[in-house]
C-alpha cells in the first residue's frame, strides 16, 4: 500500500497552516474579481473591448477621453474627472469643463481653440495642482499647447513603463502563488494526473496572461482574448487547487494500520 499523502498526515499547527491558506486563497480570488470589476470594468467585469482599449487604445477614443471618462470608479487611478474643478462627476463645473475639453478635442485640438481651454489644464485648483513642473506629474506637465497636442490623438493604449512595472509585479505574485498551491496540491491525495494538470494550469495560465498584454499592446486583437483566457486558467487552476488542499486538510486523519500517527 503506497504511503498516506503528506497533507493527510499532517496534525496542529502545520494542518492548520495549511488549511488557513487554502482558506485564504479561496476567500482572495473572489476578492480580486470584485477589483477587477470594480477598477477595470467600471461596475462590471471588464467586457473584452474594455481590455482591448486598456493595452492598445481605441481608434476613436483619446486618452483624454478615458481619463476623463465619468463612468471611472472613484479609486481608479487613472481617474481625472474628480479634478476637472467640481469634484462629483455630475457637478456642473465638472461637465462644463468636460465638455469644453472633450469638445476641443473632438473638434481635432485646433490652435485656436487652446486658449479657451488652457485655464482647466493649468489651473492650480484643476489639473495643473499636479500637471506642472513641481507637481506630482511633472514628466507629463500640460503648460502649453504642444504638451497637450499628443493626448489629443485617437488610439494609445497603455504606456510602456506602468505596463513593465505591472508585469513584473504581478508574475512575481502569480509565480508565488502558483508555486504554494502546486506544493499544496503535490502533497494532497489527489490523483496524480490531476496535480500534474492543476500545477501545469496555474503556471501556464500565469505566463499566458502576461505574455497576452504586451501582444495585445502590440498587436491589439485578438489578443486580449487571450488576457482573459490566461487570467481565467490561472484563477481556476489556483481556485481547484485551494479546494484539493482545503479538503485533504478537513478529512479526518487517517490512521491506516503500519502508519504511526
Ligand atoms: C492630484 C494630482 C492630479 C491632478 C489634479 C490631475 N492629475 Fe492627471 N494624473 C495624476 C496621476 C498620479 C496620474 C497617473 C495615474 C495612473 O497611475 O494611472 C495621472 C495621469 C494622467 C494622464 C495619463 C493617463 C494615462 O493612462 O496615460 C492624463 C492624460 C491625465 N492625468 C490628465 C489629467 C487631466 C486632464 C487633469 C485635469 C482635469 C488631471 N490629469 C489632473 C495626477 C493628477
Amino acid at each position: 500500500m503506497p504511503p498516506s499523502p503528506v497533507l493527510r498526515r499532517l496534525t496542529g499547527p502545520p494542518r492548520l497552516c495549511v488549511g488557513l491558506f487554502a482558506g485564504s486563497v479561496l476567500g482572495f480570488l473572489p476578492l480580486a474579481q470584485v477589483n477587477l470589476w470594480v477598477q477595470a470594468g467600471g461596475g462590471s467585469l471588464p467586457t473584452a473591448a474594455q481590455v482591448l482599449e486598456r493595452y492598445h487604445g481605441s481608434p476613436e477614443r483619446t486618452v483624454l477621453h478615458r481619463v476623463l471618462d465619468p463612468d471611472l470608479a472613484p479609486d481608479d487611478p487613472s481617474n481625472m474627472v474628480q479634478f476637472l474643478g467640481g469634484g462629483a462627476p455630475t457637478d456642473p463645473v465638472t461637465v462644463a469643463n468636460r465638455g469644453a475639453i472633450l469638445g476641443w478635442v473632438e473638434a481635432g485640438a485646433p490652435r485656436e481653440g487652446w486658449p479657451a481651454v488652457a485655464p482647466i489644464f493649468t489651473g492650480v485648483e484643476t489639473c495643473g495642482a499636479c500637471h506642472t513642473p513641481g507637481g506630482e506629474r511633472s514628466d507629463l506637465p500640460f503648460e502649453t499647447y504642444e504638451q497637450v497636442l499628443p493626448l489629443t490623438v485617437p488610439g494609445g493604449g497603455m504606456a510602456l513603463a506602468p505596463l513593465l512595472i505591472s508585469a513584473h509585479n504581478h508574475l512575481f505574485g502569480f509565480s508565488v502563488l502558483a508555486l504554494l498551491v502546486g506544493l499544496g496540491v503535490a502533497m494532497s491525495s489527489a490523483p496524480r494526473r490531476l496535480q500534474y494538470a492543476l500545477v501545469a494550469l496555474s503556471f501556464l495560465g500565469a505566463v499566458v496572461d502576461i505574455a497576452a498584454w504586451f501582444l495585445t499592446r502590440a498587436h491589439g486583437s485578438p489578443f486580449h482574448y487571450l488576457v482573459m483566457a490566461g487570467g481565467g486558467l490561472f484563477g481556476s487552476g489556483i481556485a481547484a487547487g485551494a479546494a484539493v488542499i482545503l479538503l485533504d486538510t478537513l478529512r479526518t486523519r487517517h490512521r491506516a494500520a503500519g502508519n504511526p500517527a
